[in-house]
């Protein structure tokens, strides 16, 4: 067993990217790591005969090669899915893209996914944003070898909306998105239905990812410690696996369904001639009603339910998708940086485009945008079990390790406001625990923050070596009040501005999901000295709809309020920045 330890602890130094210097100036950081155990390996769940499926079908996970670029074949890893049983509208392929087919299930079925793992590497598939059992829910305590098969059974209970599939294994999500394993997972119930919505050609799945290539078509990955810590960016923007995204439109309504399958990258969607935006639904589903913004933010893990009415437009005119200007979502020394260490020729916040629709046909009639979307059930914060007493979701930052309430994940690690009664309604609070701001409005005091850093912008050695100083003390510092809701807490009220100073140079803005139910959005507050940044962003957030991602910028908090009905055992929480969630900025809720 310590043995087991000692290994898990290892690899994680090394995974993290953490060196023995680090490792000497972290005494109690590393007694958090002692009571650390290593992923399990559960035998794989097999088919229940008493559960009778609705819908049955096998999906493949396996290597692949596919034509992106123009030239040499990409290879990638894909989701292939045979259905065995049930409508045959269940899958619909994506012809010639990397991703996996789009999945189309009715709530109240009843479904059985086998996976089968023909990679070379353990895998496990995450149903993001479905409410299902903690066992079928891919934690990655689930992962399975190479060869082996794992059966999901369970009964959609979601109300009508845009989910994803996705790996989870342990350490390796990222990676294995970025190499093509993704897809989208649709629910439709009766509430959708009587909308006539539109359907068919007219509803179009639009899953926006960044890609990096080589010369010879093959994608790059993770480079260096810089890449890990940002998240990775590709300069290629696709769209349902294809650059330069066209769709040809009729001069009518259409629903987009729009995701963002991004490791890391975050856009702020806006059509190019000024057309606001009128959103239909979020990550859990329909709104109430619409909401027409002039544009909307869309970090990894969410997604957008699109109302794009290209009526009376004429033929041959065209309308693009952009990303648009925006501020503040990387750290200010990385986005100085990162021209440094390898140069991105699409940076974050920059203004590109997405993809285009041509309008090819002129029609006269058009689908008119319902008022009235849907009913969605709203807890106050007097339901939830704990109004004085939110959860709290720490986002602790430092050069070389990004956190959640200041501890690495770890699995059985869960902490005593990590276990969740069965059953209840919680008050949350994401927060930014360490520097960064968090609202806690003590940022200009400490000398070592990004102006410190700007004016050692010259040399990289001497940044290099900062970082590593100033990453033992966070870390230090972070493993000191590991106890430790005060410690968390006043990271930014440390005398020695050593923890603000670290954790205001690596401020960003993270996408932080929950795993099972959606939530709602109660508040949202930024610090003062975050607004300029902020602005640009602001407008793009919708607050009224059911989620499962929300990103929390640089000095934001965010109160939200999540149901945990139905099911116990372990449920994630964890920043969609995949490299991160990858690096452990991850953990668990025990529902009990
Ligand atoms: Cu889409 Cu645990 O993630
Ligand atoms: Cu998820
Ligand atoms: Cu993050």
């Amino acid at each position: 067993m310590s043995n087991l330890k000692n290994y898990s602890r290892r690899r994680f130094l090394a995974q993290s990217g953490l060196g023995l210097i680090a490792f000497a100036g972290m005494p109690g950081f590393l007694r958090a790591m002692e009571g650390m155990q290593a992923m399990p390996k559960l035998t794989p769940n097999k088919a229940n005969p008493n559960f009778k499926p609705d819908v049955e079908f096998d999906l493949f996970c396996r290597p692949g090669a596919v034509s992106i670029l123009p030239g040499q074949q990409t290879q990638v890893q894909q989701y292939a899915a045979l259905l065995k049983k049930g409508p045959k509208e269940t899958l619909i392929d994506i012809p010639g893209s990397y991703l996996g087919p789009l999945i189309h299930l009715q709530k109240g079925q009843k479904v059985r996914i086998n996976l089968h793992n023909k990679l070379t590497e353990p895998t496990v598939a995450h149903w993001h944003g479905m409410h299902v059992p903690a066992n079928m829910d891919g934690h990655p305590m689930y992962a399975i070898d190479p060869g082996a098969s794992l059966v999901y059974e369970f009964e959609v209970l979601n109300r009508a909306g845009m989910n994803i599939y996705h790996p989870h294994p342990h350490e390796a999500t990222a990676k294995q998105v970025y190499h093509g394993l993704a897809g989208a997972l649709f629910v439709h119930d009766e509430e959708e239905a009587k909308l006539e919505l539109p359907g068919g050609e007219f509803e179009i799945p639009i899953v926006i990812q960044d890609r990096l290539f080589d010369e010879h078509n093959q994608l790059i990955y993770v480079r260096n410690m810089h890449d890990r810590m940002t998240g990775f960016y590709g300069d290629h923007i696709l769209v349902n696996g294809r650059p330069n995204f066209q769709i040809d439109v009729a001069s009518r309504a259409y629903r987009l369904r729009v995701l963002n399958g991004s490791n890391a990258r975050i856009y702020k969607l806006g059509w190019d001639d000024g057309t606001p935006i009128t959103v239909i639904g979020v990550d859990g589903g329909l709104l109430e009603q619409p909401e027409v913004r002039p544009y909307v933010m869309l970090a990894p893990g969410e997604r957008l339910d699109v109302w794009a009415d290209f009526s009376g437009r004429n033929e041959g005119s065209q309308l693009v998708m952009r990303s648009l200007p925006f501020s503040g979502v990387l750290p200010k020394m990385a986005e100085r940086m990162g021209g440094m260490m390898h140069a991105n020729s699409l940076p974050v916040g920059s203004d590109y485009p997405i993809f285009t629709a041509r309008v090819t046909k002129k029609v006269s009639d058009s689908p008119k945008l319902p008022s009235q979307l849907s009913k969605i059930n709203r807890y106050q914060i007097s339901d939830t079990a704990n109004p004085d007493k939110p959860v709290p979701i720490g986002i602790s930052e430092g050069p070389m390790a990004m956190l959640l309430n200041s501890r690495p994940y770890a699995y059985n690690d869960v902490q005593d406001f990590e276990r969740i009664k069965v059953n209840t309604i919680q008050l949350m609070e994401i927060f930014h625990a360490h520097g960064g701001g968090g609202g806690h409005g003590k940022e200009s005091a400490p000398a070592t923050g990004e102006h410190g850093a700007e004016k050692q912008s010259g040399g990289m050695g001497h940044q290099g070596g900062g970082m590593g100083m100033m990453g033992m003390m966070g870390m230090g510092h972070q493993g000191g009040g590991m106890g430790m809701m005060g410690g968390m807490k006043h990271g930014s009220d440390d005398p020695k501005g050593g923890g603000s100073g670290m954790g205001m140079m690596m401020s960003m803005a993270h996408p932080i999901h929950l795993h099972g139910q959606q939530f709602q959005i109660v508040s949202r507050s930024i610090s003062a000295d975050k607004e300029a940044d902020y602005a640009t962003v602001r407008d793009g957030f919708i607050e009224s709809g059911l989620k499962d991602v929300v990103l929390v910028m640089p000095g934001e908090k965010v109160r939200i309020i999540k149901p945990f009905q139905d099911f116990k055992g372990l449920f994630m929480y964890h920043c969609h920045n995949l490299e991160h969630e990858d690096m452990g900025m991850m953990r668990d809720f025990l529902v009990e």
